[in-house]
């Protein structure tokens, strides 16, 4: 039964080719990420995707830019492509890719000064203290991103999860990070900010927004403008 989820897996993934950056492709996405993409632009990265609907919606929003939309789970990243193929044959611009890949391998995955933006969305709060360096902000997670950000990169991170945030925060500070915009209540916020005004929501923040759940959305500057050779 297993077997047979996993054939029929590997034929939709197949079928999702045009959108899919392969785990046999790693070597040449850490050569040249843009080769993905009929033009080179500024490249966008999104960690835990799940089933896509942020990236698609960003890559639609922003036919200026090239966006990765990474997930860890193989069978939600199919989910994930198969909205991508929709998207790209509703005639939207070719500037989205997937991949099934985890966080920890970001520096084996693509090469340095190489991502403008890093986006987590409702990444997976891991409340137990034991369980805090598996948090996608914590600081070893931090340094990771700062390596294949370019000078100027940032970082911008939402959840509904108050804890989660809270903790964020304390890392972002600990790294020396400079906090660029800060919302506790990103639906109901006032600002003219361009991240109020160009937000993209998930699956998971219409579920939680639905429900009436404040979110969080924090943005951060990963790396100096001026590169100190990082
Ligand atoms: C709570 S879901 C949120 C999904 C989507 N971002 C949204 O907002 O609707 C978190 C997703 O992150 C993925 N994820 C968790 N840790 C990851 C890692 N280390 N690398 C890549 N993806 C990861 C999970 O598999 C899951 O699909």
């Amino acid at each position: 039964m297993r077997m047979r989820h996993k054939k029929h897996e590997q034929e939709r993934l197949l079928a999702c080719s045009p959108v899919l950056i392969r785990s046999e492709e790693k070597e040449r996405l850490l050569a040249d990420p843009q080769s993905f993409f009929p033009a080179p632009a500024p490249l966008h990265l999104e960690i835990g995707c799940g089933k896509g609907q942020f990236a698609c919606k960003m890559a639609s929003a922003h036919p200026e830019c090239n966006f990765i939309a990474m997930e860890r789970v193989s069978n939600v990243l199919c989910n994930a492509a198969e909205n991508g193929m929709t998207r790209l044959n509703g005639h939207n611009p070719d500037n989205l890719r997937f991949m099934t890949a985890n966080a920890t391998d970001l520096c084996e995955l693509l090469p340095p000064s190489s991502v403008e933006r890093i986006y987590l969305n409702f990444s997976d709060p891991w409340p137990k203290a034991k369980h805090e360096r598996r948090r996608l902000t914590a600081a070893p997670f931090l340094s990771l991103y700062r390596a294949i950000v370019v000078p100027g990169g940032l970082l911008q991170f939402k959840t509904d999860n108050e804890g989660l945030f809270d903790f964020s925060l304390s890392q972002f500070e600990s790294m020396g990070l400079p906090l660029l915009f800060l919302t506790r209540d990103l639906h109901r916020c006032p600002s003219d900010s361009p991240f109020v005004t160009g937000n993209q929501t998930t699956e998971y923040e219409d579920k939680f927004t639905a429900a009436g759940m404040p979110i969080h959305m924090a943005v951060v500057r990963l790396k100096d403008e001026v590169s100190h050779g990082e």
